[in-house]
């Protein structure tokens, strides 16, 4: 990330606004309780949400949350679960996503051992981002939440510096 005027930070009540904006904007949807649950990852104890500002605007946001057992999916282990990274389409390619990724991280494993995320089979963007950060694919299965009909369950384990699979891949 290469502009020195983009700022990482975890959400404020004043920019639960302009992230729904945002999800509204680039994911075409309606807002639903997007600022209800952006809000409540303020205050929550077992969740959190970063967002990615140039010059003061909101370009990007990524959320992370505790969740039970197959909440994300069948068979998915309970645990804190990287959730909705997203990147205004002009700001993609510059490592914001990973910068957003690398705070969540920061902050997760000051609270658990490991971190999962899930998403679609054909999400290569959001595979190699997460590769290259040492994610391990730890299993598929069926999801209607993917276009291909198949999500991806991840995990990335710290172990101070060194890295390794917490479950072993089916
Ligand atoms: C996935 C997403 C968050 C990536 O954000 P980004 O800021 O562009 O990502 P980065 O610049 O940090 O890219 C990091 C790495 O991801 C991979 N990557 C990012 N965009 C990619 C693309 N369009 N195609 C292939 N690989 C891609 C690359 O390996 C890249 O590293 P490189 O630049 O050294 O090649 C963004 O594309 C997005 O908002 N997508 C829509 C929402 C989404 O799918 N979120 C993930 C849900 S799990």
């Amino acid at each position: 990330m290469s502009e020195a005027d983009v700022r990482i930070e975890p959400l404020a009540n004043a920019d639960v606004a302009a992230a729904v904006e945002l999800a509204v904007r680039v994911l075409r949807v309606k807002p639903g309780d997007r600022g209800e649950q952006f809000a409540a990852d303020i205050t929550g104890r077992c969740r959190q949400m970063f967002v990615a500002k140039a010059n003061g605007q909101v370009m990007a946001y990524g959320r992370i949350l505790k969740l039970p057992a197959d909440e994300a999916g069948p068979g998915t282990p309970t645990g804190y679960y990287l959730s909705g990274v997203l990147v205004d389409p002009a700001w993609r390619g510059r490592g914001i996503g990973t910068a957003l990724t690398q705070a969540r991280l920061r902050w997760a494993f000051a609270r658990t051992g490991a971190v999962f995320y899930v998403t679609g089979a054909d999400n290569t963007a959001s595979l190699r981002l997460h590769a290259a950060l040492r994610f391990q694919e730890i299993k598929r299965f069926d999801s209607e939440r993917s276009a291909v009909g198949v999500a991806v369950l991840s995990q990335l384990v710290r172990t101070g510096s060194e890295v390794r699979p917490l479950i072993t891949k089916e």
